[in-house]
């Protein structure tokens, strides 16, 4: 083969290769491509080169140079398009996207409001010296009943109206139905002064509808000491719902009956221009300072307990408590 037919058939394998790389739309047509053109065993490069050995001695040392030139410009054209493709797939996805900006703020989960709300309570309340109390869910009779003067016959003892458990090895055991258990708890361990709140969760077997529900929280609050009387508790209870409704909320009394306080009451407060009971207290009746080995002669207490899904609720505007604890999330991240 003459030199002038080799050099010739080098530069049209060139073009066409490079302008096959270039048109190539996406990886498959380049990989068809750059095997057409690179393929080691029928590629089109391979079959000029071929011809190098019918070339005359004379004008290899050209025909070689010559051909590792093409092959190099061959090669590099194919690796051009490689990149131009990586790049058009973020292209093709959207023209827009900007790979220098800052990356989305990771979607992080929230409190429940009702968590939010026991904080905030915790809080309020450690500002007035009343410091967390814990106990136990599951009760037993002398807790939850016995030693609040409770009676053998009274109804708040009634199987309808509580969750009693089976099988506890001789001791009646309940789901507490209201957080004055912690009271008895407290007492027992402790000598007045005493000023505490517990907050947690009680148990009574009501159908779940706007404003019921078979579980809820309860923040109740103690403290016995020397000379304590219902002004305090009144004063104790304005300065809770200033602080967690908002400025000069008005507290009323009305009266009520529990048999763990004397006199007991209901309270309500006055809040976006209207009255709304938020739950109960009282004057710690002597038969459960005696029940705890206090003597009813020498320190006096009050009590209150408040419903928190109340006084969540209202805060938040909630209307229907079950949305508290359906937790579809589309709800809960208005929090
Ligand atoms: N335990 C009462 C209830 O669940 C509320 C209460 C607490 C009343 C403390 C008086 C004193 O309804």
């Amino acid at each position: 083969m003459a030199i002038d037919a080799f050099l010739q058939s080098l530069t049209e394998l060139e073009a066409e290769a490079l302008g096959a790389f270039d048109a190539a739309p996406d990886a498959a047509a380049l990989e068809a491509a750059r095997i057409e053109f690179l393929g080691a065993k029928n590629g089109r490069f391979k079959s000029v080169q071929k011809g190098l050995g019918t070339i005359p001695p004379a004008d290899k040392p050209l025909a070689g140079k010559r051909l590792n030139e093409v092959r190099d410009a061959i090669q590099s054209g194919f690796d051009r398009a490689t990149e131009r493709l990586a790049r058009g797939v973020i292209e093709e996805v959207d023209p827009t996207f900007d790979p220098t900006l800052p990356a989305a703020p990771p979607r992080l989960g929230r409190r429940h409001p009702i968590t939010q709300t026991i904080g905030e309570l915790v809080d309020i309340m450690g500002r007035l010296g009343f410091s967390l109390e814990e106990g136990p869910e599951i009760e037993d009779e002398r807790h939850n009943f016995d030693a609040l003067n409770i009676p053998a016959d009274h109804p708040a003892r009634d199987p309808l109206d509580n969750f009693y458990l089976s099988g506890s090895g001789g001791v009646l055991r309940l789901l507490r139905s209201q957080t004055s258990t912690v009271q008895i708890r407290v007492m027992e361990r402790r000598q007045p002064p005493v000023r505490i709140i517990a907050l947690g969760r009680v148990y009574r077997p009501d159908t779940a509808d706007p404003t019921h529900y078979p579980m809820f929280h309860q923040m109740e609050g103690l403290m016995v000491d020397r000379g304590v009387t219902m002004a305090d508790l009144k004063r104790t209870l304005a300065l809770f719902a200033d602080s967690y409704l908002g400025t000069d909320v008005d507290v009323r009394f009305r009266p009520s009956f529990f048999p763990f306080t004397e006199p007991s009451v209901e309270v309500d407060f006055f809040w976006n221009g209207r009255w709304m009971e938020f739950g109960g207290a009282g004057m710690v009746d002597p038969n459960v300072l005696r029940a705890v080995g206090y003597d009813p002669d020498v320190v006096s207490g009050f009590a209150f307990g408040l419903g928190v899904e109340r006084l969540c609720m209202r805060r938040f505007g909630v209307t229907d408590i079950r949305d508290l604890y359906t937790n579809d999330v589309r709800f809960l991240r208005q929090f």
